[in-house]
């Protein structure tokens, strides 16, 4: 009886992608990768730093909560066309804060 009803969470899942990823658990390491291949290279050229970690940790963060975090990951997602899915969004956020920015 089990197995049916994974199945059909599964399903539902896929159906409902977006939704449910707001519940289920982030996967922080293909959010690790996700940051490596995607985000790291611009953001050590665009922050001057040469490393793409220190745009997280500037002074000068535009990062303040949680909320913002996922609203500049999704910003630079759409506004640089990097055809994430809400669940590798949510992935990246969650590797993000849990390396760095460290929210409750
Ligand atoms: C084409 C370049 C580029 C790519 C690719 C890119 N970003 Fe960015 N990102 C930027 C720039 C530029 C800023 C600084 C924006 C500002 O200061 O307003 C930034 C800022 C951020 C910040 C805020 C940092 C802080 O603490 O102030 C986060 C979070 C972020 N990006 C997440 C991501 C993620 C996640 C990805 C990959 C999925 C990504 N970005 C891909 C250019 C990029």
């Amino acid at each position: 009886m089990k197995l049916p009803l994974l199945k059909l969470f599964l399903a539902l899942s896929a159906l409902f992608g977006a939704h449910v990823s707001a519940y289920a658990t982030p996967d922080v390491v293909n959010g690790k990768k996700i940051d490596q291949q995607k985000c790291y290279t611009c953001h050590a050229k665009k922050s001057g730093f040469g490393n793409g970690d220190m745009i997280y940790t500037r002074g000068d963060s535009k990062v303040k909560d949680l909320q913002n975090l996922k609203s500049m990951v999704a910003m630079c997602n759409t506004e640089l066309r990097l055809d994430l899915f809400p669940e590798d969004e949510a992935d990246v956020a969650a590797f993000l804060n849990k390396q760095f920015y460290k929210f409750k």
